[in-house]
């Protein structure tokens, strides 16, 4: 779907984080946690390229789908300037999502997310049934994001940063082992989003450990739409001699198990 959708709110978070609320009926109406939306930014119509943006939130009653996002070049930075009644073109929802769990199944959800993908793992914390913990790991308190919004859904909110400045200073994954315990007799089953390397030091204890476990890989996007090969990432194929093959994450994912993903 490719619609040009109003902005309907465009507020700063904090620092360089905004979060923007389009008018878009069609892709709320569908929109699952851990897609994507494509966004053409109509200020620089003489760009190509669209930018991709995880889904933080979508309302089918509303109709509306918000997104949060940091500014980290010319596109974002135009789209800061954007204001409420301006337009954008919205190609989405795009690639899988996140496997949901029934209402009644019991499990313990660990959500973990380094930096701004709080986005991502946020629309699924509105959509679960289940409540557990929401690990969040940044450099510092300054990019720790959607914190209160977690815990007014439920979650149990852990910090980590890099600087210490809030909550545990270390990795994200550092509190993990601590957090698994709180599932009691609930299956836990973990939710990422964040930079890679996070998520390949998640995928690989998550492994060891023997939990469930799914990586939204952000990767760097062209098309978003399978055609351009930009977003490829390695996942594990038997019938490959090397073990592994590329995979276009906007098709095919940009949400994988962490068993298909290939950790080296
Ligand atoms: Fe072009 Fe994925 S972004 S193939």
């Amino acid at each position: 779907m490719n619609d040009r959708c109003e902005i309907l709110c465009h507020e700063v978070l904090q620092g360089p984080y905004r979060r923007i609320v389009f008018h878009a009926p069609e892709i709320a109406k569908t929109a699952k946690p851990g897609q994507f939306v494509h966004i053409r930014i109509l200020p620089l119509r003489d760009r190509i390229l669209r930018r991709p943006f995880s889904i933080c939130s979508a309302d089918p009653e509303k109709g509306s789908l918000t997104v949060v996002y940091k500014i980290v070049g010319e596109g974002t930075d135009v789209l800061s300037t954007m204001k409420p009644g301006d337009v954008c073109e919205i190609l989405g929802p795009q690639g899988n999502s996140y496997s949901m769990p029934k209402d009644d199944e019991k499990i313990y959800p660990i959500l973990v997310a380094g930096g701004y993908g709080s986005a991502s793992t946020y629309f699924l914390a509105e959509r679960l049934k289940q409540k557990g913990a929401f690990l969040t790991g940044a450099r510092s308190g300054a990019d720790l994001l959607l914190i209160e919004e977690y815990r007014k859904l439920g979650f149990d909110v852990r910090i980590s940063t890099n600087d210490g400045s809030v909550g545990h200073q270390g990795f994200v994954t550092d509190l993990l082992a601590h957090t698994l315990r709180e599932a009691g007799d609930r299956k836990p089953v973990i939710y990422a989003c964040g930079p890679e390397p996070m998520l390949i030091a998640l995928g690989k204890l998550a492994l060891t450990l023997g939990v469930e476990c799914e990586l939204s890989l952000d990767q760097r996007m062209g098309c978003g739409v399978g055609a351009c090969f930009a977003c490829v990432i390695k996942v594990n194929d038997k019938t490959n001699a090397d073990g592994w093959r590329y995979s276009r994450s906007c098709k095919e994912g940009p949400v994988y198990n962490a068993k298909e993903v290939y950790l080296g």
